[in-house]
C-alpha cells in the first residue's frame, strides 16, 4: 500500500513519469495529517473543510506560504482559528510543516494547490481571512500575478463579508497597483495601508516571514503592506 502511494505519487504533480524526483516530494507522505497534495481529495473537501479541523472555528487562507516562518507563529498565536496554506514547492511544504510540528499545532492543513484555484475546493463563505506575503510580482508580465480584478471574482464567493486580505510585499509598483484596482471595487475598501511597515504602528505585532527578513537584511528595502475589508 505504501509502496503504491510512492509508485503513483508523481501522477499528481507531472504528466508523465520521471527518471529521478525531488527527495522532498516523497516525504509528502510522511505527514497525511498536515498535507494534501490529491486535488480530488481537495475538492471534495469543499465547503467542508470544518470537518477537517474537527471543529467550527474561522478558517483563514494563506497564499504562497513559503517555507512556514509566517504561518507558524500566527497560528501558535490563534489556536482559536484554523489554517489553509497553499504552497507549490516541496522542500517548502516540508519545511513548513516540520516548524508547524514542532510547535505542536493541530491547526494548519498544507495543500500543494495554485491560488488561481481556490474556488475549486474551498465553498461560499468559507474563510474569514486572506494572507498573502510577497506574491511573485511578475514584473515583464503583471498579468499572471495572483492579486487582479479576477481574483476579487473569486474572493466575491470564497471570502466571507467582512473577510479581509492582508497583504505585504517591497514590490512598490505591486503595492500601488493593489490601491489603485480596490479603488475600482464597490465591495471592497483598503482599511490601513502603509509603504513602511516597519515604521508602523504595526510593526511589533507584525510576523516576518522568510523574504521579508531577506529584504530588510540584505536590501534593507522597505516593505509595504496593505489590509483589505470585504464591505459587501
Ligand atoms: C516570493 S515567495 C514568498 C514566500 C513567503 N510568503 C514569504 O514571504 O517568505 C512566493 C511563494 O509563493 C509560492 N507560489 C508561487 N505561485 C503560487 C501560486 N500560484 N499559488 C500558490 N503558491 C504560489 C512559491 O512557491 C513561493 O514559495
Amino acid at each position: 500500500m505504501e509502496n503504491n502511494l510512492a509508485n503513483d505519487l508523481w501522477k499528481h504533480f507531472f504528466v508523465t513519469p520521471k527518471k529521478n524526483y525531488n527527495k522532498y516530494m516523497l516525504q509528502l507522505l510522511e505527514y497525511p495529517e498536515c498535507i494534501i497534495y490529491d486535488k480530488k481529495i481537495m475538492d471534495e473537501n469543499r465547503s467542508k473543510w470544518s470537518e477537517q479541523f474537527k471543529n467550527n472555528n474561522d478558517i483563514c487562507l494563506e497564499i504562497g506560504s513559503g517555507s512556514g516562518n509566517f504561518i507558524k507563529e500566527l497560528a501558535f498565536r490563534n489556536k482559536d482559528k484554523n489554517y489553509i496554506c497553499l504552497e507549490l514547492r516541496f522542500k517548502r511544504l516540508i519545511l513548513s510543516v516540520k516548524k508547524i510540528k514542532k510547535n505542536e499545532s493541530t491547526n494548519v492543513r498544507f495543500l500543494r494547490r495554485r491560488g488561481e484555484e481556490i474556488e475549486n475546493f474551498l465553498g461560499m463563505d468559507e474563510i474569514s481571512d486572506i494572507y498573502i506575503n510577497f506574491p511573485d510580482p511578475w514584473e515583464e508580465n503583471e498579468r499572471n500575478r495572483i492579486i487582479k480584478e479576477s481574483f476579487f471574482v473569486s474572493l466575491d464567493v470564497i471570502l466571507k463579508k467582512g473577510g479581509k486580505i492582508f497583504f505585504k510585499s517591497d514590490h512598490d509598483k505591486y503595492y500601488n497597483d493593489i490601491l489603485q484596482l480596490v479603488e475600482k471595487l464597490d465591495n471592497y475598501q483598503v482599511v490601513y495601508h502603509t509603504p513602511d511597515l516597519h515604521n508602523s504602528p504595526l510593526k511589533d505585532i507584525n510576523i516576518k516571514t522568510e523574504f521579508e527578513q531577506l529584504f530588510l537584511c540584505k536590501h534593507n528595502k522597505n516593505i509595504n503592506y496593505i489590509e483589505i475589508n470585504k464591505v459587501k
